[in-house]
């Protein structure tokens, strides 16, 4: 077994980290090229689409539906029987969608049962107000789909108007406040899951807690260290939240890779890279096949069985879905214990909640975030 650094004696005087090691790194990177290269032979056992059983007793809340794989995602979920939020920044772009999804389904069935409610992950205001009226219906939610996410290429380093780093905040520090905040319903809908659209570039990522924006100057920012760095900080915070989640509320929290998927995700990237990337379409999945990693979470009955598991492990790892649908181990960085509980305690604090809000929630009581109040 390997040692952690949480077991390291205290007599070892620690060096601050400060960046992945060389031989990390490789490992990391192989992780990434083994994705890209041999997703499509590593899936081949996969159906094309996923089959799904009956969800017609789910409501699922899925972020980022109206592009890429949340989009299949959400038409899947919605033909399958279950009833979709789809919780976007366009909702004009998701209103159409639906109409044209209504079209298309007419005559197979029941109508689809979708609704779009507004979310901008840029804002953890909107964050804080989507889930108030989410909460305020009372209503059992069963799976939280956190999807939407940005890679915005460039060595540009912008911030949200709350002030963090845009990867950070659309793709780790919003999501987890959606998580938490939506814990009451989630315990209406129990069992239920918390299921993350997550990366294989987190294999490549490195959090400081102290420096989580990437300001401080000891590293340099790029987009890359931006995104790998916040899909890492994801795994750690769910870490986290699994082993706090106390067993009777039942609910599981999955970490997932969709592979490398053809979507808009790569919107920013220079014009030729973009032309380069839709020239292999052989290596790169579709966005039907992209999603097969959320539903597979979002519905296989192994998975809560899995998550109580892990939930009783001395270790508190998350479980990591891999783009073929197995169950994987996430990078050797999201292991180490003490700094994910750092990530935990200073995402609470950039997402302005009390150290103790998951446990107040979990009771029923009232949590002020510094965002707006929390109602039930
Ligand atoms: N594509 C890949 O190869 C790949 C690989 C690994 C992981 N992933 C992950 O998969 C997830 C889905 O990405 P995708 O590839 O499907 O990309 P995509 O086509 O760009 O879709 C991303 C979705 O996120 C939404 N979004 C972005 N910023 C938002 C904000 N501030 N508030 C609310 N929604 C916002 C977008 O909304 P708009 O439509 O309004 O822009 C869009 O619907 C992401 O978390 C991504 O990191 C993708």
């Amino acid at each position: 077994m390997k040692k952690m650094r949480s077991e390291t004696s205290p007599l070892t005087k620690k060096k601050k980290k400060e960046g992945l090691g060389w031989i990390e790194l490789i490992r990391g990177w192989s992780c990434v090229f083994q994705e890209f290269l041999f997703q499509r032979v590593m899936s081949s056992h996969l159906q094309n689409p996923l089959p799904l059983p009956s969800l017609n007793h789910l409501t699922c809340i899925v972020t980022g539906s109206t592009s890429g794989i949340g989009r299949e995602t959400a038409r899947q979920l919605a033909e399958a029987g279950a009833h979709v939020v789809m919780a976007v920044r366009n909702t004009k772009a998701a209103h159409e969608l639906i109409q044209q999804w209504q079209n298309e389904w007419s005559g197979k069935g029941l109508p689809l049962n979708l609704e779009a409610m507004e979310l901008d992950l840029l804002s953890l205001g909107s964050v804080v107000g989507f889930c108030n009226v989410w909460n305020a219906r009372l209503s059992p939610l069963h799976v939280l789909i956190n999807n939407a996410g940005i890679f915005a290429m460039g060595e540009e380093q912008k911030f949200s108007k709350d002030g963090y780093e845009q990867h950070l905040q659309v793709n780790h520090l919003a999501p987890s406040l959606l998580s938490l905040l939506l814990l009451p319903s989630l315990i209406r809908g129990s069992s239920s899951r918390i299921i993350n659209v997550n990366s294989v570039m987190h294999y490549v990522g490195f959090v400081d807690p102290n420096d989580m924006n990437v300001v401080s100057g000891r590293r340099k920012f790029t987009s890359l260290v931006g995104y790998s760095g916040s899909k890492l900080a994801q795994v750690m915070f769910s870490n986290v939240l699994l082993k706090r989640l106390p067993q009777e509320t039942h609910i599981s929290v999955v970490c997932l890779s969709p592979g490398i998927v053809l979507t808009n995700v790569a919107r920013d990237l220079p014009r030729y890279v973009q032309v380069q990337y839709a020239l292999i379409p052989y290596f790169i999945f579709s966005p039907q096949e992209g999603c097969r990693s959320t539903l597979f979470s979002a519905t296989d009955a192994q998975i809560p069985e899995h998550c109580e598991k892990l939930k009783t492990d001395d270790k508190p790892i998350c479980t990591f879905i891999s783009q073929d649908c197995k169950h994987t181990k996430p990078s050797e960085e999201a292991h180490n214990i003490e700094t994910a509980n750092r990530v935990w305690e200073k995402t609470m604090e950039l997402i302005g909640l009390p150290l103790d809000a998951l446990e107040r929630l979990i009771e029923g009581q009232e949590v002020q975030c510094r965002y707006g109040t929390h109602q039930e």
